[in-house]
């Protein structure tokens, strides 16, 4: 029975000549099928609905809401992701791991929050947080001190000297705490990192506009709390080759589920998790040759923890397996200057994953929506790094490469996505993808145990 729906899905797409014939040929017999003869692009693009990925927008930054790593609700995104895959019937597997002790905390002037970077090393506040006046130390060289500053919350520009330097002299003149403002314009808040050093008194850092505003104000309210002994979790969902071979050469589609502080995160990331979770949907029956694994990663914001949790983990042989990682994040803004969806290659150069992409996006028509840049600041780094092809997907202002105002901010709401966009994003990776686990394969038909993951006849029903 389950052979039947099985041929009755791959003829369903397929055009091979005569189906029928193969599948009531006696009991045992080889069935040789290429899948260059299923239209694995047309069946994948038949069934992709970015209406589907933003639902799932919807539910990790509205009803969930901000997910930072380690919190409660990062554990609720990673259950959601779970649930998702499994309805889908995959195997789904988590990997727990612990996280970095940090600082998490706010910074409040005149009854308004302001965006803040944390220092790693530096000291929490008591509970009920610390309120003092400011004092403007310039670049917080030495001389900058007087006695003035004693008491203090001093604020420091950033140049001349080392983020740690500007907190010891604060230190050393007496001072309570210490807020570092950028000298450059930036999206988001300065993160002021101390590079080991372990500062005795609170350090926060902000944005230049910020940092001049608050030259103007009199006193501020820092609470910083130390977050300890946390954990986070990848989940993964493993869709095996149709016809089980040993070794099969594996595929990564990923995207981290977690978000910044504050921030709902909708299109960061939850627009690259929902995309992956819908792929993940369509892939689960379509017949392809190697193994898939769809990856939410946790931990991404507090510096690609997650995805370098799971690639310390993958055995030589897995890494020799590996052809390429798909990572998205950020694909669904509405920004209307974000015109490009860039393809980040951590070493600029262009790749597998690229040139994938690059083919997809002709073959669809969206040649100018697409666009080869260098980046970083995503987990595609983590393959990078073991010698694994990757890629991030994310879109910018081909122009700037700007990326939308309210990044990292609580306007990165549902509201901000784009349906279309999602659903282009959908095509080129998911075009890209299937054009790497395209390649001939066996069936051996009657051997229900050779194939993998078709557990269910009520997935074959929905591509009818
Ligand atoms: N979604 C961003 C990734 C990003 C931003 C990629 C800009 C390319 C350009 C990501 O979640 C992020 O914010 N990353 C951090 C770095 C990470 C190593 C902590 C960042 O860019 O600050
Ligand atoms: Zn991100």
């Amino acid at each position: 029975m389950a052979v039947v729906a099985l041929t009755a899905l791959l003829f369903t797409g397929g055009s091979v000549s005569s189906p029928q014939a193969d599948a009531s040929s006696s009991k045992g017999q080889t069935v040789e099928a290429s899948l260059h003869q299923f239209d694995l692009d047309k069946l994948f693009l038949k069934h992709f609905n970015a209406e589907n990925t933003y639902d799932h927008i919807y539910h990790l930054s509205e009803t969930i809401g901000p997910r930072v790593a380690g919190s409660e609700e990062e554990k609720a995104a990673a259950a959601y992701l779970k649930r998702e895959f499994r309805k889908n019937l995959y195997v789904v597997k988590e990997q727990e791991f612990s996280i970095p002790d940090r600082l998490q905390g706010t910074l409040e002037v005149n009854g308004e929050n302001l965006a803040i970077g944390t220092a790693t090393g530096a000291a929490p506040t008591s509970e009920e947080g610390l309120t003092a006046a400011l004092y403007d130390a310039g670049l917080g060289a030495p001389e900058e001190f007087s006695e003035e500053a004693e008491g203090k919350i001093a604020v420091i520009s950033r140049g001349g000297t080392t983020f740690a330097e500007k907190a010891s002299n604060a230190v050393n003149a007496g001072a309570v705490g210490v807020i570092i403002y950028n000298n450059v314009d930036s999206l988001v808040p300065l993160t002021p990192n101390l590079a080991g050093t372990e500062i005795a008194i609170p350090v926060v850092g902000v944005s230049r506009e910020d940092g001049q505003n608050l030259l103007q104000e009199q006193e501020a309210t820092m609470t910083l709390e130390a977050l300890t002994n946390q954990t986070s979790t990848n989940v993964i969902a493993t869709r095996k080759p149709l016809i089980s071979k040993p070794n099969p050469e594996i595929v990564y589609i990923t995207a981290h589920y977690d978000s910044v502080p504050g921030a709902p995160g909708a299109n960061d990331n939850a627009s690259g998790t929902g995309t992956m979770l819908e792929m993940a949907r369509v892939l689960k029956f379509l017949p392809i040759d190697k193994e898939i694994r769809f990856i939410g990663f946790g931990a991404e914001e507090i510096g690609l923890v997650g995805a370098r949790e799971y690639v310390n983990q993958l055995s030589d042989k897995e890494i020799e397996r590996s052809v390429a990682n798909f990572n998205m994040d950020m694909v669904g803004t509405n920004w209307e200057r974000a015109d490009t969806l860039f393809v980040n290659v951590t070493d600029g150069e262009p790749n597998l994953v690229w040139e994938a992409s690059q083919k997809a996006a002709q073959k669809l028509g969206y040649e100018n929506e697409i666009g080869l840049k260098r980046g970083g600041s995503s987990d595609h780094v983590a393959f990078h790094e073991v010698g694994i092809p990757s890629a991030n997907y994310i879109r910018q202002e081909r122009a700037t490469g700007s990326l939308e105002p309210w990044y990292h901010t609580p306007f990165d709401t549902v509201e901000n996505i784009s349906v279309d966009r999602l659903q282009v994003a959908g095509e080129i990776v998911g075009q890209a993808v299937i054009s790497t686990i395209k390649k001939d394969f066996k069936w051996n038909k009657g051997k229900r145990g050779e194939i993998n993951n078709l557990q269910d006849e009520e997935i074959y029903t929905e591509i009818k």
